[in-house]
């Protein structure tokens, strides 16, 4: 796999059952942790790493994820008008000058496999990292997409974010078995979802991945696996068959926003870490415990 990073392909399809009815009109992607949707945080990320393109894959009922990433002429015009320049420069900044945004629509919901599909026809022939905004992954150093896309572009190799998990939750992720230890290694075996008492490992994927453009062929070819679906953990399967594919545990902390609990312990977390919020949030949650 040969080639720089550039595209990053997100996506954000998905139905959000998990919040309803708030994701009845607004999709999850557009839900805040404290002020900025999570889709903000993971387009964040994959500029930080360097890519140029963003790829949204959609569904006809997500103009809201479009809509926030186009121009707003009038709040524009208002707030110029009003010389609110700070607030001006922060709707103007969601996405950098460089950076093109390109939506693709998946017709129907056929699965994460086929979602990454969708976006082929922009990405073409290069390496490219997908990230799931559901999963946010907070770190001071590097973002986790900047860390796999070094150690891809180092190793001329697919890399997947990987973290340990408690062996009951292993039927909610794609696990991989891995040949040798250490902070990256050559996965060995990837399966969707299993029982625990199938799981190779404990090592559960995160949604981070760089991968060969190689991918968009063999998903082509991938039959709906888990839940029915075309599963990107089964292409990468067929992948891992003909190249190199490692898993990083990457540095950060992960929170599950694809869940009620985990978006309010990242609101809470990202609170703390806001100068401006960190004292009145502390104070807030002292007083809710007491309460309790
Ligand atoms: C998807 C992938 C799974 C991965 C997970 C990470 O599952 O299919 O392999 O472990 O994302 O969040 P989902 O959570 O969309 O069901």
């Amino acid at each position: 796999m040969r080639g720089r990073v550039r595209c990053a392909v997100f996506p954000v399809a998905g139905l959000g059952t998990r919040f309803l009815p708030a994701t009845k009109t607004v999709p999850k992607e557009m839900l805040p942790v404290v002020d900025r949707p999570l889709i903000q945080y993971a387009v964040d990320e994959a500029i930080d790493a360097g890519c140029d393109t963003l790829v949204f894959v959609t569904n006809r009922y997500k103009h809201a994820v479009a809509d926030y990433f186009d121009k707003a002429y009038e709040l524009e015009q208002k707030l110029e008008r009003a010389g609110k320049s700070e607030l001006l420069a922060m709707i103007r900044d969601v996405l950098p000058r460089h950076v093109r945004a390109v939506f693709v629509t998946q017709a129907e919901a056929l699965g994460l496999g086929h979602a990454v599909l969708c976006a082929r026809p922009v990405v073409g022939e290069q390496p490219f990292a997908v990230l799931l905004p559901d999963d946010l992954i907070w770190n001071r150093g590097k973002g986790a997409t900047r860390q796999l896309v070094e150690l891809a572009e180092r190793e001329s190799a697919s890399v997947i974010a990987v973290q340990d998990v408690p062996i009951e939750q292993t039927r909610s992720y794609g696990i991989v078995a891995t040949r040798g230890g250490g902070t990256s290694s050559e996965i060995g075996a990837i399966v969707e979802k299993p029982k625990p008492e199938d799981a190779p490992s404990t090592l559960a994927v995160v949604g981070r991945y760089v991968l060969s453009p190689r991918i968009f062929e063999l998903l082509a070819h991938t039959r709906p696996g888990a839940g029915g679906e075309i599963q990107l953990t089964d292409g990468i399967a067929a992948l891992l068959a003909e190249d190199r594919v490692l898993a990083h545990r990457f540095e950060g902390r992960r929170f599950d926003c694809g869940s009620r609990i985990g978006l309010i312990e990242a609101t809470l977390r990202y609170a703390l870490e806001d100068p401006g919020l960190r004292e009145a949030a502390k104070a807030l949650m002292r007083e809710a415990l007491a309460e309790g």
